[in-house]
């Protein structure tokens, strides 16, 4: 089985990748994608870059040029759960695109037109493998719906709005769309997200420390996941 595993920002797949053997590297739409072995396991691994587009692009590539069994999108993201704080884990049941919105035209929200699902399920084999590595590393998590848009979350009222129109326990850029890609390809995936913000704007003069603190989290439970398989 050949996992690969997508990350947007150089911090949330950088350790990764140095840990890769028997590596090749190779370039592919700008995006570079490092195939090898790690934890006795076939991977690829990218850094997607930020935002719903890049991360489409890269799940494409990883499923029709490297034929990828599976798909983890590994990173951090912002709480919109009382139950996780900064540094706990968000594990996807399922994702959607928030920011998709043809209501309009008499849609529900977050419609994904053509395929017509709002909820993108994640597999739930690979869920229940990273919710148990989760519990062996003893980092508190929650499993449920992760919400993607092309915006930052710093806002009460979209915190709110993001929360209550989905049922999201978390934020973030690019899972709704590794999803979407996957879904239409039937290939699995699931999103592993470590909380490094609260999405509500508050002060968070930490949040360059904390990104990088959730992101090696979030690296830490797919080598744990990895291992599991
Ligand atoms: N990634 C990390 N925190 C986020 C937030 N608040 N909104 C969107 N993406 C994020």
């Amino acid at each position: 089985m050949k996992i690969g595993i997508i990350g947007a920002m150089a911090v949330e797949v950088e350790s990764l990748k140095a840990k890769v053997e028997s590596k090749t590297v190779e370039t592919v739409s700008g995006i570079e994608f490092v195939s090898g072995i790690l934890c006795g396991k076939e991977v690829v691994i990218a850094q997607c870059g930020i935002g719903k587009v890049f991360a489409a692009i890269c799940t494409e590539a990883m499923i029709v040029r490297y034929g990828v069994d599976a798909v983890i999108n590994t990173g951090v993201a912002g709480t919109l759960s009382e139950n996780i704080g900064i540094l706990d884990l968000a594990i996807s049941d399922a994702v959607v695109q928030h920011d998709m919105d043809t209501s309009p035209l008499g849609d529900p929200v977050g419609l994904l037109s053509g395929i017509n699902i709002v909820k993108l399920p994640a597999a739930d084999w690979l869920v229940d493998k990273i919710s148990a590595a989760a519990d062996k590393m003893g980092i508190r998590h929650e499993r449920g719906v992760i919400a993607s848009g092309d915006q930052f979350i710093s806002n009460a009222d979209k915190k709110k709005y993001i929360k209550g129109e989905f049922g999201a326990i978390a934020c973030e850029m690019e899972g709704g769309s590794v999803g979407h890609v996957c879904y239409v390809n039937g290939v699995d995936f699931a999103v592993i997200r470590s909380i490094s913000d609260n999405a509500s704007g508050e002060a968070n003069m930490e949040y360059p420390e904390m990104v990088k603190r959730a992101a090696a989290q979030s690296e830490a439970l797919v080598i744990k996941t990895l291992s599991s398989l």
